[in-house]
């Protein structure tokens, strides 16, 4: 009965898809707020992970989507698990017709892509791909399902040469989930190379490192968020309804408060973001590159998922048998400087320049939040403790 409603689903799928290759407006495409329930949950979970690198950056898009395929493929107790972890209060097909709508509205945008090179890898020895499911993956999400032999160092570094040389991969996996991202947008508004300064910039332990601070004066959108202690910018990315919001505490030694409130329930991006205000800014950011990688297992963990990387799993669809998933991997890619967040051939910082002075000033001399939006849904979020040093 369920699988003749989802045959149903998938040919409604296919007309919704023919309607949304019609351009849609900035601002149409509405996450609905379980994406932004899920991202506010994981967070914190995230910042767990640190361990002494220093950077966090994740994307809560792309690890959903990732959860958004197991609850298509599972059942039972698995399915209600995936369900409460990934906030899904609907039919696996609508959930992925979310999925893809924002893939799709994504895809409209010239100047801010998110880069996702997912990919889910089986153990051949269980034999084939369930083809209904691998079907709906590469409908929806764009997602391909290969069987591997894990058993070959040389398969296994064709298909996951980053992780093989940091995690334990062992031949006795069964399933391995990997999304690697990165996003490039170009601003809306460049930052002038000549306006790029040495910079000092206070880390959280009380040191100051010189960095290279850009400088921009336009009129962004900035909201004052005493009950954060912090302050928000908005730097929107060109031709795009994206951008990237910066959460700065107000103390030098801020950030760890400021996380601490973000990780609660209640708090909620779109909230902040709709308090923005346009005005003009004097705005100075330092480049930054981040690269971060985990093993999302613990943080799932955390949230209550478990059954999927148990040997009694019950995630049957994906392929012709129950599979147990043995790890969901994640890492992402982030370079930020004068013309985005893509390379702008850039040799070095020039230091005289005076700035504007009638109007207000954001300057992110100490560690920041940030996190790149679509109207309603969080492509990454992140902090940066210690920006590229000169
Ligand atoms: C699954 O079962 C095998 C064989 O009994 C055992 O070696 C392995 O540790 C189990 N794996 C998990 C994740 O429970
Ligand atoms: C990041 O971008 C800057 C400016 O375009 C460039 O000089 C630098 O090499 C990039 N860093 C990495 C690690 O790619
Ligand atoms: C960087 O330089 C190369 C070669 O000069 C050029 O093709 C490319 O467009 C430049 N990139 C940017 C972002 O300016």
């Amino acid at each position: 009965m369920a699988s003749k409603v989802a045959i149903l689903l998938l040919a409604l799928g296919h007309l919704e898809v023919a309607q949304s290759l019609a351009k849609p407006e900035p601002g149409e495409c509405l996450a609905p707020t379980y994406m932004t329930r899920f991202s506010a949950k994981l967070f914190p979970e995230i910042l767990k992970l640190e361990i002494n690198r220093e950077v966090v950056v994740f994307s809560p898009f792309a690890v959903h989507a990732m959860l958004a395929l197991i609850y298509r493929a599972s059942e039972g107790e698995t399915l209600s698990e995936v369900q409460r972890v990934g906030e899904f209060n609907q039919h696996p097909v609508f959930v992925a017709l979310d999925f893809e709508r924002l893939i799709k509205f994504k895809e409209h945008l010239p100047s801010a892509t998110l880069d996702t090179r997912p990919g889910v890898f089986y153990n051949r020895k269980l034999g084939p791909v369930n083809s209904r499911y691998n079907e709906f993956s590469k409908f929806y999400f764009d997602i391909d399902t290969k069987p591997v032999d894990m058993d070959s160092g040389r398969d296994m570094s064709s298909w996951l040469p980053f992780w093989i040389k940091r995690f334990d991969i062992s031949s006795q996996m069964q399933a391995i989930l990997d999304n690697t991202v990165e996003f490039k947008g170009v601003w809306k508004h460049n930052f002038d190379k000549i306006n790029t300064r040495k910079s000092e910039f206070h880390l959280g332990s009380g040191e100051t490192i010189n960095v290279a601070m850009m400088h921009n004066h336009e009129v962004y959108g900035l909201a004052d968020l005493p009950e954060l202690d912090a302050t928000a910018l908005e730097l929107p990315f060109k031709n795009s309804a994206t951008s990237m919001l910066i959460l700065l505490p107000n103390q030098l030694d801020g950030l760890a408060n400021l996380e601490q409130q973000l990780a609660q329930p209640e708090f909620d991006l779109n909230r902040i973001a709709n308090r923005l205000h346009r005005q003009s800014v004097t705005v100075g950011l330092p480049w930054f590159t981040l690269d971060f990688f985990c093993d999302l297992g613990d943080p799932l963990k955390k949230l209550g998922l478990s059954q999927v990387f148990r040997n009694s799993s019950k995630v049957t669809k994906l392929l012709e048998q129950t599979v147990r998933v043995d790890k969901i991997l994640h890492r992402v890619y982030i370079n930020v400087s004068e013309l985005g967040t893509v390379n702008s051939n850039y040799s070095g910082p020039v230091y005289d320049q005076s700035m504007p002075a009638n109007s207000k000033e954001f300057v992110a001399n100490r560690p920041f939040v940030f996190a790149i939006r679509t109207p309603n849904s969080v492509l990454l979020m992140g902090h940066v403790k210690v920006p590229w040093i000169l």
